[in-house]
């Protein structure tokens, strides 16, 4: 069974991060879409609030998969409000691997990587491992060797 690699990206950063991960450990691809944008602010509040924004179709059944790989940004330290509904649209997910990878302009993942974590635990999900990639590693070209790292724990 392949890994499925979950991504909402705003502005590009999360997908290229995600899409080298991909090519990695071959998995397959599902992009989360809110069904409207919003203002800067307005995300950052409706993150911060923890709230959900309805998305347009895509993956979420998990029967075909073992390993759900959550990529996204950090915004107002959490994580964005389309992968809050992504989280509770989530079919057949019990019993299987999960793992969280977050892009960001500083720091301060903790709290996003926890929300997905938390969630993925609570469907009764395994949490393997998370990847935080901040603004410098983006800038640097490091993020590249952070992916690689990060890919191993899905071809053991
Ligand atoms: C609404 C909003 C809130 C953000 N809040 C944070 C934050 O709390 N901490 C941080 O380090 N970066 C924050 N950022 C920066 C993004 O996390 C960062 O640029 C990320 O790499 C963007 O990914 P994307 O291009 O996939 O959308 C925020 C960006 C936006 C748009």
């Amino acid at each position: 069974m392949k890994p499925l690699i979950a991504c909402y990206s705003y502005s590009g950063n999360t997908l290229t991060v995600a899409q080298k991960l991909q090519d990695i450990i071959n998995a397959d691809f599902t992009r989360i879409e809110p069904v409207k944008d919003r203002w800067y602010l307005i995300k950052a509040v409706h993150a911060y609030l923890e709230k959900k924004w309805p998305i347009k179709p895509c993956i979420t059944d998990m029967s075909q998969y073992d390993c759900l790989i959550v990529c996204c940004p950090v915004w107002a330290s959490r994580t964005p409000p389309g992968i809050n509904q992504y989280l509770k649209e989530l079919e057949n997910v019990s019993g299987k691997k999960c793992a969280a990878l977050v892009t960001m302009g500083g720091d301060g993942n903790q709290i996003a990587t926890m929300q997905i974590r938390e969630n993925l635990e609570s469907q009764g999900m395994e949490f393997i491992d998370k990847m935080a990639i901040w603004g410098k590693a983006q800038k640097s070209g490091e993020w590249e060797t952070m992916v690689q790292d990060f890919a191993r724990k899905f071809q053991e």
